[in-house]
């Protein structure tokens, strides 16, 4: 699904684009995909876990997703020209195209670490509702591992409260168990 590219102001003043990635992106979504399990352990792929993707399967994975009318992809970059412009961070909302299913989405969103705390969560999370509501979704879902206190924080901000805990579902890098919160969001 195609995003329009928007503007957004950052807590500390600089200015983001927003906008659906393109296939030409696929190389940066790798190296963002590296670098954002290497930061924290709340993602599921571990760091140094290798990616399975392929540059090329990145870019037909990035292909696909612009064609997918049950896909949204939005990209954050940062940065004050083309040159120097990065992703800082990406988020998804997954549509199901089956009957029973149809009413849900759900949701992951990731940045790298540089742009914790900024604003863009809440940003991205804001456009996810939209184009949610958009589509006649009634309710939104997500989850997080146990511990993300910041996830946690954007998501009940955002207006998602706790459904369940899915108990002992990841094993930390530091050998602990944690259970799997799921959170949803009704939309009205
Ligand atoms: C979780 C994540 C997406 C949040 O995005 P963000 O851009 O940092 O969030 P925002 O700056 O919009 O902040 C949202 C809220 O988080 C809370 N928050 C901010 N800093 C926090 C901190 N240090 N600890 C706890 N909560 C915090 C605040 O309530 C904030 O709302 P406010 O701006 O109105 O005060 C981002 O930190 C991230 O990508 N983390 C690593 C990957 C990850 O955990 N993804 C989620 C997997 S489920």
């Amino acid at each position: 699904m195609f995003f329009e590219p928007k503007t957004i102001t950052l807590k500390d003043g600089r200015s983001a684009i927003l906008r659906s990635p393109e296939p030409d992106d696929a190389e940066e979504m790798l190296e963002y995909l590296r670098m954002t399990s290497s930061e924290t352990d709340f993602l599921l792929r571990s760091a140094g876990e290798e990616l399975t993707m392929t540059l090329d399967g990145e870019r037909a994975y990035l292909e696909r997703a612009a064609d997918s009318p049950d896909t949204l992809m939005i990209c954050c970059f940062v940065g004050d020209d083309e040159e120097s412009r990065v992703i800082a961070g990406n988020c998804a909302l997954n549509f199901n195209s089956r009957r029973k299913t149809a009413h849900r989405a759900s949701i992951g969103i990731a940045l790298k670490k540089a742009f914790w705390g900024l604003g863009i969560g809440t940003a991205l999370m804001r456009e996810l509702d939209f184009a949610a509501r958009k589509r006649g979704v009634s309710q939104l879902e997500l989850e997080f591992i146990e511990g993300n206190t910041r996830a946690r924080a954007l998501y009940e901000k955002s207006g998602f409260r706790i459904a369940g805990v899915h108990p002992n579902a990841f094993r930390m890098a530091d050998g602990s168990l944690a259970g799997e919160y799921l959170m949803i969001k009704e939309l009205k």
